[in-house]
C-alpha cells in the first residue's frame, strides 16, 4: 500500500471541493485511509495564513507577499498532514495545491515562474502530487456557480483578464504533463463529471496497492 497525493485544481466555481467530496466516498467504500483537505490552508496556522490572504484589505497586497505567504502555509501543511499522511499509506485528496500556485500568482498576477519553481523546490523538495485534477470550464460558467454562495473575496473580485490568464495557466500545464494531468471537462452536468471520475478509479486503486 502506498500514499497517493491527489490535487484538485481549477478556478472558482469549477466543482473542486464537490468532487473532492464525491472521490472520497468513493475511496473510504474500498476500505482506504482517505485525508482531505485544502489550500491555502489545511492546519490550524496555515488556516490562520489563509485569511489574511483571502480577506479584501484597503492595503495592496504585494504580489511577492502573496507568494510567500501562500508557499509558507504550504510549508505547514506539508509538515504537519500531508507528508505524514503519505508515510502512512493514506489517499491526499487536497482542494488547490502548488499548480493553483503557478495560475493565480503565476498566470493572473504575472509573476515569474523561475521564481515560484524556485520557492517549490525550496518547500517540497521533489513531492509533486501524483496526480492533478484539472477542473476546466469557461470563466462566466464558475463565477456565476461561486458568486451564488455570497460575499467575494480578495481574488474572487479580481476581473476577467485575471481568470482568463489563470485558466490558461492551468490548460497549458495539464497539456505539458498529460502523465500526471488529467483534464476534466467542468461544465458538463455534475452526473457526467462524476462519470470521468467513476473511470479513474481502478487506476487509483491499482496504484494505491503499490
Ligand atoms: N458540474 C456541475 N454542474 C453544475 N453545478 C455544479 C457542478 N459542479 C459543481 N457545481 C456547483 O457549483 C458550485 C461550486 O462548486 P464547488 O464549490 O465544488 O467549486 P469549487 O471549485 O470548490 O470552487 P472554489 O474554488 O470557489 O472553492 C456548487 O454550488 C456546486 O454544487
Ligand atoms: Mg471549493
Amino acid at each position: 500500500m502506498t500514499g497517493l497525493f491527489i490535487t484538485l485544481e481549477g478556478p472558482e466555481g469549477a466543482g473542486k471541493s464537490t468532487n473532492r467530496e464525491y472521490l472520497a466516498e468513493r475511496l473510504r467504500a474500498e476500505g482506504i485511509e482517505v485525508v482531505l483537505t485544502r489550500e491555502p490552508g489545511g492546519t490550524p496556522l496555515a488556516e490562520r495564513i489563509r485569511d489574511v490572504l483571502l480577506a479584501p484589505v484597503d492595503e495592496v497586497m504585494n504580489p511577492d507577499t502573496e507568494l510567500l505567504l501562500v508557499f509558507a502555509a504550504r510549508a505547514q501543511h506539508l509538515a504537519e498532514v500531508i507528508r505524514p499522511a503519505l508515510a502512512r499509506g493514506a489517499v491526499v485528496l487536497c482542494d488547490r495545491f502548488t499548480d493553483s500556485t503557478y495560475a493565480y500568482q503565476g498566470g493572473g498576477r504575472g509573476l515569474s515562474l523561475e521564481r515560484i519553481a524556485a520557492l517549490e523546490a525550496f518547500v517540497q523538495g521533489d513531492l509533486r502530487p501524483d496526480l492533478t485534477l484539472v477542473f476546466d470550464l469557461p470563466i462566466e460558467i464558475g463565477m456565476a456557480r461561486a458568486s451564488a454562495r455570497g460575499r467575494l473575496d480578495r481574488f474572487e473580485l479580481e476581473g476577467r483578464v485575471f481568470f482568463e490568464a489563470v485558466r490558461n495557466a492551468f490548460l497549458k500545464r495539464a497539456a505539458a504533463d498529460p502523465a500526471r494531468y488529467l483534464l476534466v471537462d467542468a461544465s458538463q452536468p455534475l452526473a457526467q463529471v462524476q462519470r470521468a471520475l467513476d473511470a479513474l478509479m481502478p487506476q487509483l486503486l491499482e496504484r494505491h496497492r503499490g
